[in-house]
């Protein structure tokens, strides 16, 4: 199969392009390709791809609500081009979404086929590029993670680490839960997934969710911390640009109906963990 495999670069796109490793891959990323270039189309187009894995976006989600335009055009207009290429070489899409489609007001899991209410900047962009999908192909999947770490990446699990070691406590938001996503399961998850025909909406997160505090505490205790000073605080008196949805956990309803089942985010931490303690 040929693969298209945008945002190649980033943290999600180099585990994708492991988990396709076997496919004839073209791996792109800024700078020498903007998906938001109007030539976009047809430049992924002419590769003639089976199939198009769509991971690039604008992801800094409080500068996306500094410059909404900027988000606009990369996530939005970027996926629309994509899903044009898509269209163009009659390959699938495989499109990569996130939790924060959801408000997170609702106390309860949200399944696939929830109505998204998105609240930041990045949210809206995020669910524009859904729907822009949803609106130009017949066979796509939107694959949304939620809280993604990994290897090559700047994350929630390196932030905490750097944090502890520079001020040696650290203040945490007890109030916003999600599901902690390893980016190297969950590509290989997209690989399982993509190989099925099975179009559609699709959670691909660990197992399991959690709260900011709690995920910082697991961190400390699988990074041989378990006594770090961690305070529990209201995620309104973290101060940042955008707020974050407070409680947008995913049921992976769809994917385990397929028999694909990511593991517990605590095993999949404690590999991370690991990888980064024999690597430092
Ligand atoms: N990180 C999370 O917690 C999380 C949670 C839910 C969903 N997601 C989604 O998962 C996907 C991957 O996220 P990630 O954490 O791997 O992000 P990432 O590390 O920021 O990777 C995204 C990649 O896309 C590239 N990119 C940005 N603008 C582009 C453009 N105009 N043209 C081409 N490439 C461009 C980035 O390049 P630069 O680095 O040079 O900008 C980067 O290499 C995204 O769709 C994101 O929305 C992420």
């Amino acid at each position: 199969m040929r693969v298209v495999i945008t945002g190649a670069l980033g943290q999600l796109g180099r585990q994708l392009v492991a988990a396709f490793a076997g496919h004839e891959i073209l791996e792109v990323d800024l700078p020498a390709f903007d998906i938001a270039s109007w030539t976009t189309a047809d430049e992924l187009a002419a590769w003639q791809p089976d199939l198009v894995v769509h991971a690039a976006a604008y992801t800094d989600v409080d500068g996306c609500e500094k410059d909404p335009e900027l988000a606009f055009r990369v996530n939005a207009v970027g996926a629309q081009n994509v899903a044009l290429a898509a269209q163009r070489s009659g390959a699938a899409l495989l499109h990569v979404s996130t939790n924060e489609v959801f408000d997170g007001a609702r106390r309860d899991l949200y399944r696939e086929w929830d109505q998204p209410n998105p609240l930041s900047v990045y949210a809206r962009s995020k669910a524009a590029a859904e729907q822009i999908i949803r609106d130009l192909l017949d066979r796509f999947y939107i694959v949304r993670i939620a809280w993604l770490f990994g290897p090559a990446g700047a994350n929630f699990v390196t932030k905490i680490l750097a944090s502890a070691e520079k001020h040696g406590a650290l203040r945490v938001a007890a109030d916003e839960f999600g599901n902690p996503t390893y980016a190297t399961d969950t590509a290989v998850a997209m690989a399982e997934l993509a190989a099925t025909g099975h179009y559609g909406v699709y959670h691909l997160t660990n197992a399991g969710f959690c709260s900011r505090y709690e995920f910082a505490r697991e961190i400390g205790r699988l990074a041989g911390r378990p006594d770090l000073p961690i305070m529990p605080i209201l995620s309104a008196d973290w101060p940042r640009a955008s707020r974050p949805p407070l409680h947008s956990v995913l049921a992976n309803t769809n994917a385990a109906a397929l028999g694909i089942v990511l593991r517990p985010w605590q095993e999949a931490l404690a590999d991370y963990v690991a990888l980064l303690r024999s690597s430092s």
